[in-house]
């Protein structure tokens, strides 16, 4: 589902380039549940985006549910990230003149589904993560918990094979975060999908079947 080779992203920084993301090699197989760790600022975010192809990578291999996102141009990319992969944005990024239901409907523009199913689905989605009496609620009359469920709806419209997800559940209290978590695992295990998810919380972590710590990545020459 995912291998990476050799992968590094930096970013230029007046005359000194600052290396943000580097991956000797990372390979997670279809159906894995990974929590992907590390200190703040060690590049989990990037890494994510380098796999969803909103990133590019400098150099290196970047195979991602079957495609070369190292070979293919924006365009592609991001046709490839609307088709198969579902993302949860560390800010959400939810469009705020919108509702909760339009926000969800609006991932399914960028996917391969027919446009009635999208809101039958869009529909279902939110009632299945508790949110049937708020699906006309705009992202400001939402706590953050809601909108962080609108936001993982989003990412599942389109059905993706790979879900990437950047500490989706940051900002909310243990018990919350328990339950939308153990949520999307139940729809992920149900539904055969892949997960890599950022998280500072062991507790979550432990939920996943395998822990990657971004620091074990780097390869020696990273590292020095
Ligand atoms: N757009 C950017 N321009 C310059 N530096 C960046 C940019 N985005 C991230 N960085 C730097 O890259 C490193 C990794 O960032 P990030 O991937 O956000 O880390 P994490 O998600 O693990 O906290 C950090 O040192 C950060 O300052
Ligand atoms: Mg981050």
């Amino acid at each position: 589902m995912i291998h990476l080779q050799g992968v590094s992203k930096s970013y230029s920084r007046g005359e000194h380039a600052v290396l943000a993301c580097a991956v000797d090699r990372l390979d997670v197989e279809a159906g894995e549940q990974v929590a992907l760790v590390g200190r703040s600022g060690t590049g989990k975010t990037t890494l994510l985006h380098i796999l969803a192809g909103i990133l590019c990578a400098d150099a290196g291999e970047v195979a991602v549910v079957g495609e070369r996102l190292d070979q293919l141009g924006e365009a592609a990319r991001d046709r490839h990230r609307g088709r198969h992969i579902g993302m949860v944005y560390q800010t959400f990024n939810l469009l705020q003149p919108f509702t909760a239901l339009e926000n969800v409907l609006m991932g399914a523009l960028f996917g391969r589904g027919a446009a009635g199913d999208a809101r039958d689905r869009a529909e279902a989605l939110l009632r299945e993560v508790g949110l049937a009496d708020r699906m006309h609620h705009r992202p400001a009359e939402l706590s953050v918990g809601q909108v962080q469920r609108v936001a993982i709806c989003r990412a599942l419209i389109n059905d993706p094979e790979l879900v990437l997800m950047d500490e989706p559940l940051g900002n909310q209290d243990r018990a919350t975060g328990g339950q939308v978590l153990d949520l999307m695992l139940k729809i992920a295990s149900e539904q055969k999908k892949t997960v890599v998810m950022v998280t500072h919380d062991p507790a979550s972590a432990e939920r996943m079947q395998r822990t990657v710590d971004l620091a074990t990545l780097r390869g020696q020459e990273a590292a020095t």
